[in-house]
Formats: C-alpha cells, structure tokens, sequence
C-alpha cells in the first residue's frame, strides 16, 4: 500500500463514522513554549481536549505533521523518524471507549485487511488514580480478542500524556504480529521485534496537576495515534520504513549520489537513512506555514543540528553535501499534494539548506581535524569541555554532535567543562554586546535614550501588526537624530502596515506607559516572554527592561522613564537590509 492510501482510507474511514476532517496544523506549537514542535495529533486540540466548543464539532480526523526529536539518536534503525505523520481521530465529549474500540478494529480487520489472529492489545492494569480497564477488555473481547491476547500494564506503558501536565488518561494500544520467530514468545510489552505497535486509543479523561495529582475533565474524550510511516511498514511486509514509497526513492538518489548500495553494510545504511530522515524533517521545519530557519536557539538550533548532522553523515559516503539540496526538492514535489506549503516555501527551503551547507561544510573539514588532532594528545578518555566549546564556536560543531562523534572514536566528552567554557565566554560577550549597544548610544543625551525606547515600542508593534511573533532585532543603530533597526521579514511592509504600526507606537506614547528595569536570570527573563538580542543558554544574569503591558525585552539600557516623554513617533523610511531582514528608520519629535 502507498501513503496516499492510507491517508485517503483512514480520513475516509472516520467521515464515514460522522468525523469532520481537518487539516494538519503547524508544526510549531500555538501559545506553548514549553515544547518547541507539536509532536502529536492532540497538541493543537488541547483547548478542545479541556472543553472548549471546536467550530468543526464532536468528532475530528486528520493527518497530523509531527516533529519527535527526542529519540534522535535512535534514528537510522528500522522505524524511528524525526518527522513523522500521525493519523488521528477524536471524540471531544462524544463517544468514548466501547465505539473508539470498535472503529479501530473495524478499520484495521474490514479495511486494512489485517486478520485478526495478528493483533494484540494493551490495556491499563489500574492503580490508586485510575481503575483496571475491563470495559476496554471486555470490548477487545466482544471482537473476538482472545483473553492471551490482551495485556494489563500500567503506568509505564498505558497511560498517555503529552507532558508532565495537562489532559491525561489510561489507554489502549494495538499490536501487530510481525511474523518473527523470538525466543520465548515475547508480549507486546516486552519485545519491539515481534510485535509492531501501531495505535494508540487514549482515553482521556483526566488533567494532571503540577503536583502529579489528577482531577477528572469536564469531559470524557478520545485520542488516537497511528503513525502513517510504521504501518505502512507493516502492511507491507518491509524491514524498515526507508522501503515505503515515503522514502524509497530518496534512498534510490542518495545511492546514485554516493555510488554505494543501500544495504552493502551497516554504516551506509544507516548513513543513507539518517540523510533521508533528517533532510525530510529539515524541509518540513522550514517549509512549514511557520516556517523557522537554523540559529543557535530553540528550534532553529534543532534545525541547525539536522542539518548539519545530515552534512556530517553525506560526507561519510562520499556525498558532496552541496548537492542535499536536491533532497530536498524531492521531498516537496512528494509531498506538496497533501502539505502545499511545502510548495509554497519552496525558494526558502532551498537556499535555506544550500545557505547552512554553506556555512557548516566550510569548516566541517578543519574541525574534523582538528578534533582529530587534539584527541592524539588527550589524556585518558575524555575531550576537554574547553576544546567542544572551541569546535562549537569556531568550527560551528553543535555540542551533540561533538559528543556523537568523540565516542565514534570512542572518546566522551567533558560536559560540565563545555558548560563552563561556554558560561565565561556568553559573560564575556554579554559585556561586550552590551557595551556596544552603548557604543552605538555614545550620545547619551535625552533624545538618543528615548528613541532607544522607541526601538522597543517599534519591534512589539511590528510583531503585533505583522501577526509574527518571531520578529527579531537584527540590529540597531541610534544617533541623537534618527533610530535605525534591523528586523527578520521577508518582504516590504505595506503602506497600511507601516502606518499602524506607527499608529500604535504612537499609541503606547499617548497612554504613557511606565518603563521599568528587573534584572534576572536569561533563562526566567525567556520563562517570562521576554524577547532580546543577548539570549544565551546558560545562567547569565540580565536587565529586562518593561513597558506597560506593551514591551518586554532583555536589553543593558538606558531608558526613558515613561513612555509619554517621547512626545510623537515618525517611521521615515522602511526597506532593505538584507536577505530576509528589512531595515526601518524612525524619529521622533
Ligand atoms: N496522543 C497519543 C499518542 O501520541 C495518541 O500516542
């Protein structure tokens, strides 16, 4: 079976049973910073989840885009992806466990095929927060499940929740009998070669609270997950996901491109798969209607890692890494039917990949050596933190991969002195850029530090006005006359939006809001929204300079002490800076 079938079938399956299909939301998460990328079907309906009314009703389906990087590591094996597909379907308050159980087997027995003798379930055993899961069984049963087939476990193992809070409850898993021969004729809960899981049925129906205890929903709702990837493996009779249509002919190219053979022996193959996996992940993260781009933070960071971990593994088989580009357009052309932003981001996905190639494959060589080099005169086991800090900030080396490649030779690596190292060098250039700023405000008379309050006020209007929270500074500069700031967008402003964001600059001066300074720690400064160019990982300590409800942002200062003292704002000019950044001077008077 092709993915499209299996798509087609399941969504169909569901609207069928009276689901409403909808579309796959972003990959990055709406109004959640405690996780960078959704990473299951729930994660956009979590408020519906809680009881809010969905416009589209009781019963949804789609396919959801998800982004798991957690088991990173894993991937290059028979099943693990970064991005994968999650078919879902739910009951908001609607039905509950007897119909979700029946649709499943349903699906699986009259439209999938799969005979009945192949499947085995999980249920949940029960605890003090959660009774044992007889209706569940007794569904299982009424199917014709056999009692051998059904498994009670607990916690560990049947109980779904997408974090450490949030809606929660006891769920139902569905197994599939590969065929293997394992000694001892393992359960589905001990052994991931016998027997394939392929979905989640959860029941949810309860919120855990930060103290870990549970109070049941306002609703009893339903959460399903099949991963689109594995069960194509499986109704196929493949040996890993690499072989379904998703991939099969990226892996075709990627021999052609290497003049190696998928499967001549384990270091290619797994090679090939992690170039295929993270290259797919890297298109979709920047191909996505909210599309990032590799940095040294937060998501871009991940990004940034795929991709040069993909740059890093295409060098090991002889692929010039200048040429994943064409991976990449792979990927669009085969996904754009079902995901068209893919589609529509094309140009930016592709000088995106070929702009960090760029980058990265530049000094890939020389770090390579250089690692080499120092690892001849190490001292026992360890590669100093000093050393990983020095491959991260010269050689561009993400500290993971650092890690990954020293024990390739069977090195580890100083973690703790990594952290160091990179403390007193954020300390340091915190110092710096903060004298810089200053340096750029040498005039510190009244006006050139009340158009430095104008800068704030600017960058939360364009936020707001442009409806895109990750604006940014790209950079600043502020004489007594004029301020001049640097922010990521892609293409001019309007006249409409220049004049409402000046309108709502304008706005804030007339409320005279108060500005005000707090210093904390970086990492409670972000907890607290605030956004800065300083941002550093590690426990610096830093001003946030506050603005009403307007503005808050890490930043050395000084300010204006209200807003009012601005008197008026003009934008006198917007255009371009550079690629992707545009540049706006503004006055005040
Ligand atoms: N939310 C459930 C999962 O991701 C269905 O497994």
């Amino acid at each position: 079976m092709k993915s499209y079938e299996l798509r087609e079938k399941y969504l169909q399956f569901f609207a069928s049973k009276g689901h409403v299909i909808i579309p796959s939301a972003s990959l990055i998460p709406e109004n959640d910073p405690s996780v960078l990328f959704t990473t299951a079907g729930m994660h956009p309906l979590v408020p519906y989840l809680l009881g809010q009314k969905h416009p589209a009703g009781r019963r949804l389906t789609d396919v959801q885009k998800c982004v798991r990087t957690g088991d990173i590591d894993e991937v290059g094996d028979a099943t693990h992806c970064t991005f994968f597909e999650m078919l879902g379907n739910w009951s908001l308050g609607d039905y509950f466990k007897k119909e979700s159980i029946a649709y499943s087997y349903e699906f699986l027995t009259e439209v999938l095929g799969i005979p009945r003798e192949k499947l085995a379930v999980t249920v949940f055993a029960g605890d003090e927060d959660c009774p044992r899961d007889e209706v569940a069984a007794n569904e299982w049963k009424s199917h014709g499940i056999p009692e051998d087939r059904i498994f009670y476990l607990p916690k560990e193992h049947n109980w779904w929740i997408a974090s450490t809070t949030g809606p929660c409850g006891g769920d139902t898993e569905i197994f599939v009998d590969t065929g293997k021969k394992v000694e001892g004729n393992p359960s589905p809960a001990e052994d991931g070669e016998k027997w394939v899981e392929i979905w989640n049925n959860v029941f949810m129906e309860f919120y855990r609270h930060p103290d870990g205890t549970y109070t049941p929903l306002s609703q009893k709702n339903v959460d399903t997950g099949m991963g689109l990837e594995r069960t194509l493996c499986m109704l196929n009779g493949y040996k890993s996901v690499y072989e379904t249509d998703l991939f099969a002919d990226i892996i075709e190219k990627l021999e052609e491109l290497s003049g190696k053979k998928y499967g001549e022996d384990e270091q290619v193959t797994r090679a090939m798969r992690i170039i295929a996996d993270h290259m797919r992940t890297a298109t979709f993260l920047i191909g996505d209607e909210k599309g990032i781009v590799p940095s040294n933070v937060d998501q871009g960071y991940v990004l940034r890692r795929l991709l040069r971990r993909a740059i890093r593994f295409a060098r090991t088989i002889e692929i010039d890494s200048a040429l994943l580009t064409q991976i990449a357009q792979m990927y669009i052309d085969k996904y754009k039917g079902v995901y068209s932003e893919l589609e529509m981001n094309k140009e930016k996905i592709l000088t995106e990949i070929a702009k960090e190639e760029e980058k990265f494959s530049k000094t890939l060589e020389n770090g390579i050596k250089e690692m080499e080099k120092v690892l001849k005169w190490v001292q026992g086991d360890t590669l100093n933190g000093k050393t990983a800090f020095r491959l991260y900030d010269t050689f561009g080396f993400p500290i993971e991969m650092t890690v990954e490649m020293a024990a390739e030779r069977g090195y580890k690596v100083d973690l703790d002195g990594y952290k160091k190292a990179f403390e007193d060098h954020q300390a340091k250039s915190h110092a710096g850029a903060e004298q810089k700023f200053k340096g750029g405000l040498a005039d510190t008379g009244e006006r050139t530090v009340y158009l430095h309050t104008a800068t704030h006020l600017l960058l939360a209007a364009l936020k707001k006005v442009l409806g895109k929270d990750d604006i940014r500074q790209k950079g600043s500069n502020i004489t007594s006359e004029r301020l001049r700031f640097d922010f990521n967008f892609d293409r001019p402003l309007t006249d409409e939006e220049k004049k409402k964001v000046e309108d709502l600059v304008n706005e804030q001066i007339k409320r005279d809001l108060p500005v005000t300074c707090e210093e904390m720690p970086v990492e409670e400064a972000h907890k607290s929204g605030a956004t800065g160019v300083f941002g550093s990982k590690y426990g610096d300590v830093v001003k946030v300079y506050t603005i009403g409800d307007f503005s808050k942002e890490i930043c050395g200062g000084p300010h204006a002490e209200h807003t009012g003292q601005l008197h008026h704002f003009t934008l006198l000019k917007e255009g371009s800076s550079s690629a992707g950044v545009r540049r706006i001077r503004a006055t005040i008077d």
